[in-house]
């Protein structure tokens, strides 16, 4: 193969591992996690859609205890770690978030226990949770607010066979369980 043409398929492949991985297209900018509680502030009343109560009787909020059980240290044994589930990195990183982070990023309110919560998936909030930038899309979005474009793509980031646990992922009726839309005024 030609050099040039090695090269661009290097660049392709690279660009390609680049937009797979959504959790690389999140800002690189270190910005502060400030926890459910901060968010759900604004985002938790029948008019604002009860984001909150949604969030609660899912999964996600519980992503983290489940690491705790039994079942979960057995998986991680037969995996070959030697550290129960809720301290083995490659469990936490799709159960959780905050707990790589460094201290001084880490808001008083924000609990690594809330497992999957809301800036898992909308990004860090200390710089875009101000009412004046959050009223913003675009201001919000400079400031680190992921708005995500393809939805099910990126739930594949999590829900796909490297969960030892994993069977299929319906997205439809994963999604029905789960969205939290702003209802239409
Ligand atoms: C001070 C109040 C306030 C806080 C705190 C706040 N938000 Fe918001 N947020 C808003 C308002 C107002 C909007 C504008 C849209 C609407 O709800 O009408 C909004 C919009 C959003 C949107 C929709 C963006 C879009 O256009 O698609 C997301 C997602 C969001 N907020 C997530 C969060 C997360 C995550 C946190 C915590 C890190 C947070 N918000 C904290 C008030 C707030
Ligand atoms: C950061 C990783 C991550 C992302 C991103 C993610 N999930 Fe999950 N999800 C999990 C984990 C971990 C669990 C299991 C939690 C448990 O069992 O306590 C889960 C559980 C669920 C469940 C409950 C289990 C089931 O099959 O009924 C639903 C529904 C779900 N997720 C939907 C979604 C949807 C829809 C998206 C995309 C909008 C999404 N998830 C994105 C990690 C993630
Ligand atoms: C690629 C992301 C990912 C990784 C890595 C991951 N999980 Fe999960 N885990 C999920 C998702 C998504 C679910 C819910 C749906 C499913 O089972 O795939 C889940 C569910 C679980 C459940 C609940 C199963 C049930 O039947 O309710 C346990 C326990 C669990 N994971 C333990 C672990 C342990 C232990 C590790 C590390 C060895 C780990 N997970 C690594 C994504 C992941
Ligand atoms: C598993 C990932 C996930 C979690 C956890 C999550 N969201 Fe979302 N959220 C999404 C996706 C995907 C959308 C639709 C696309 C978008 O707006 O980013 C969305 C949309 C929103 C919207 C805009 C709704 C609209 O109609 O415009 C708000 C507001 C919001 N989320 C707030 C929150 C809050 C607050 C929390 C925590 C209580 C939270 N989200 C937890 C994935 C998640």
């Amino acid at each position: 193969m030609h050099l040039s043409k090695i090269l661009f398929v290097f660049l392709i492949s690279s660009i390609l591992l680049l937009a797979s991985n959504p959790f690389k297209k999140l800002d690189d900018k270190k910005r502060g996690y400030i926890g459910v509680d901060a968010c759900t502030m604004c985002h938790k009343s029948e008019k604002q859609g009860k984001q909150l109560d949604i969030w609660k009787s899912s999964k996600h909020s519980k992503a983290y205890e489940v690491l705790l059980t039994e079942e979960a240290n057995k998986i991680a044994a037969e995996k070959g770690f030697t550290t129960p589930a809720a301290k083995t990195e490659a469990c936490l990183v799709c159960h959780a978030s905050g707990y790589n982070a460094d201290a001084s990023l880490i808001g008083k309110k924000f609990k690594v226990e809330d497992g999957v919560q809301c800036e898992t998936c909308h990004g860090a909030g200390a710089d875009y949770k101000d009412m004046k930038i959050m009223k913003n899309r675009e201001e919000a979005i400079n400031n680190g607010l992921v708005v995500v474009e393809d939805i099910e793509k990126f739930c594949v980031t999590c829900h796909n066979s490297e969960s030892p646990t994993f069977k299929e992922f319906n997205f439809q009726t994963s999604w029905d369980k789960i969205k939290h839309s702003v209802p239409a005024k």
